[in-house]
């Protein structure tokens, strides 16, 4: 199969089960337009994030790479409307795009972009006491996952789920020869996750318009 194929059933399960949505379709074109690069979930895979988030009945989610907050707005329609979303973003013109966004999709209350290094928002989040996620989505950069993982296992409780994208990237994760850096991060977070009792986690491949990759999902148990 090719990535033909892989778009054309991405495209027929986007319009089936996914539709036209005029705040989604807005902030893509927004962030095409401002140059940022087209690495945002797909419809059908921010969908799914959306739906995970309903099902954890999550009131507070933690996102780790905003980019233009296509993600952010998919997650962010889970929550109630006291609920929160917190997303991390260190580049001003992808958190400026991203405030836009989701200010036209009306979720400005509920979502907040922090601009910084992930890392130090992270740190921040500890040192004030924050309250716990009921859900972590990992998207930003990937030799920094291990990193990301440590600090979403602080700020969890038992049952929150913590998802991280791109973990396959066209079959690199494989590879433990790999000195690229993403790779060497992302084979480092498996290690984390296996060695640590707290967590349960899976990892899936996947094909699609991103090309062949895979997310990791883990469930925070005790
Ligand atoms: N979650 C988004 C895509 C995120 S792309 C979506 O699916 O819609 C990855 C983002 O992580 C980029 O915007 C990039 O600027 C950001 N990023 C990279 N390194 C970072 C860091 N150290 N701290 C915070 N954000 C970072
Ligand atoms: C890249 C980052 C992503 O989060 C993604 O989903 C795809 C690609 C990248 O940095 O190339
Ligand atoms: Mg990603």
């Amino acid at each position: 199969m090719s990535q033909q194929t892989w778009d054309a059933v991405d495209a027929y399960f986007s319009e089936a089960l996914v539709g036209h949505d005029p705040a989604l379709e807005a902030a893509r074109a927004a962030a095409d337009e401002a140059g940022l690069p087209p690495i945002a979930v797909a419809p059908n895979q921010g969908k799914l994030l959306h739906l995970l988030a309903l099902t954890q009945g999550a009131r507070r989610i933690l996102e780790v790479g905003t980019l233009g907050g296509y993600s952010a707005i998919w997650l962010a329609r889970a929550l109630p409307a006291d609920g929160e979303l917190i997303t991390l973003e260190i580049d001003p013109t992808h958190a400026g795009v991203a405030r836009g966004n989701l200010a036209r999709a009306g979720l400005d209350k509920i979502a907040e972009v922090r601009l910084g290094r992930a890392a130090d928002s992270l740190a921040a989040l500890v040192e004030s006491g924050a309250e716990p996620f009921d859900l972590v989505f990992i998207d930003a950069d990937k030799p920094s996952n291990p990193e990301y993982f440590t600090w979403a296992l602080k700020l969890t409780r038992p049952g929150s789920l913590i998802i991280v994208d791109n973990v396959v990237r066209g079959g690199a994760v494989a590879d433990a020869d790999s000195t690229d850096p993403a790779t060497v991060g992302t084979r480092r977070l498996h290690e984390l996750i296996a060695a640590e009792p707290r967590v349960s986690g899976t990892s899936i491949q996947t094909v699609g318009t991103k090309g062949y990759d895979g997310f990791t999902l883990v469930r925070v148990q005790h």
